[in-house]
C-alpha cells in the first residue's frame, strides 16, 4: 500500500519530462491521501493520472482496516488519533479524468493501458473530450469535488475552467490545483538574467482577490515552486474554507480568552 518499485517501474512509461510533472505525481498522491479526497478530477491525462488512482485505492484499503480497529476492542495508538464520527460515513472514490487528445506527445492515450495494468481503472471514469461543457456529463451523484487537478491549456484555459468548475469544488476544504502558474520572467518579460518566477497574471489575479477580501476571504492559496526549472514547475493550490476554517478576526489575546485559555506571549509579526 505505498508507490512501491513496481508502481514506478509501471508509471514510468507514461513520464514526459516537457511536462513537468514528475514531483507533481508523488505530491498528488500524499495530498489525496492526507486531506482524505475521495472524489477527484484531472483535466489533462499523463503521468499524474495513475498517482491519483493509486491515492484513492491506497486509501480506501486504509479506511477499511481503521474502520475494523476501531471496531476492535483494546487499546492501541492508532486507535488513540482517529476520529470514530470520521468512519461512520462510507465514501465513493472517484476520479474523473478529462483529456481530449489533442497535445501531440502527451502520454494521455497510454494511461488507460497503465491503469488496467495496476488494476486501477476500476476508480476512474474516463471522460473523452473538451472539459468545456462535461460538468453537465457528470453524474451529480459523485460531487462536489473533493480535489481537482487542472493540468491543461492556456492562460484562457485556467478562466473558461475555474467559471464552469469551482462551483462543483467543495466549499468544506476542497481544493483545485492549478499547474505553471508562476512564470520565468526572463522568459515571459525582458529576456533579462537573473530569471525570476512570479505568478503569472491568474495567479495573480487568485492571489489578489484573496488580499482583497482579507479577513473574509473564503479561500486560501499556496504556491509551490520548482526553482530548478524554467517552465511547467509550480502548483498553486486554492483551498476552500468553510465557516469554522475561515480567519476568526481576533488578536491573539483576545482569541486565547474564547478557548479559555491563558495569556501567552504575543506573536511576532511576521
Ligand atoms: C500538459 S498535458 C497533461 C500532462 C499530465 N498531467 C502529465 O502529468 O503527464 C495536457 C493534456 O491536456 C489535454 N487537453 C488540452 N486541451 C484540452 C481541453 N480543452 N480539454 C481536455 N483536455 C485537453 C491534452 O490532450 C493533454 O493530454
Amino acid at each position: 500500500m505505498a508507490l512501491n518499485s513496481a508502481f514506478r517501474a509501471a508509471v514510468e512509461e507514461l513520464r514526459t519530462p516537457g511536462m513537468g510533472t514528475e514531483n507533481v505525481g508523488p505530491l498528488l498522491y500524499a495530498l489525496v491521501r492526507m486531506t482524505r479526497s475521495w472524489r477527484l478530477m484531472e483535466v489533462g491525462l499523463g503521468y499524474t493520472t495513475p498517482f491519483l488512482a493509486k491515492a484513492l485505492k491506497d486509501m480506501a484499503t486504509e479506511f477499511e482496516a481503521d474502520r475494523t480497529l476501531l471496531s476492535t476492542p483494546g487499546r492501541d495508538e492508532r486507535k488513540g488519533v482517529l476520529s470514530v464520527d470520521y468512519y461512520r460515513r462510507n465514501h465513493m472514490a472517484i476520479l474523473h479524468a478529462i483529456d481530449d487528445y489533442s497535445v501531440q506527445g502527451s502520454s494521455a492515450p497510454k494511461v488507460l493501458e497503465t491503469l488496467r495494468h495496476l488494476e486501477l481503472d476500476m476508480v476512474v471514469e474516463l471522460h473523452d473530450g473538451d472539459y468545456r461543457g462535461m460538468s453537465r456529463k457528470i453524474d451529480p451523484a459523485t460531487l462536489p469535488l473533493d480535489l481537482v487537478w487542472f493540468d491543461c491549456g492556456g492562460l484562457i484555459d485556467y478562466v473558461d475552467f475555474i467559471e464552469e468548475f469551482w462551483p462543483l469544488i467543495n466549499a468544506d476544504g476542497g481544493m483545485l490545483l492549478l499547474h505553471y502558474t508562476y512564470w520565468d520572467v526572463a522568459k515571459h518579460y525582458t529576456g533579462t538574467e537573473p530569471a525570476q518566477l512570479i505568478p503569472n497574471p491568474i495567479a495573480n489575479e487568485i492571489k489578489r482577490q484573496q488580499a482583497r477580501a482579507g479577513v473574509n476571504a473564503e479561500f486560501e492559496v499556496l504556491s509551490l515552486l520548482e526553482p530548478h526549472k524554467t517552465r511547467q514547475g509550480s502548483v498553486t493550490v486554492i483551498r476552500k474554507l468553510n465557516r469554522s476554517s475561515m480567519v476568526r478576526d481576533a488578536e491573539l489575546e483576545e482569541d486565547l480568552k474564547s478557548f479559555d485559555r491563558d495569556v501567552i506571549r504575543p506573536l511576532p509579526k511576521l
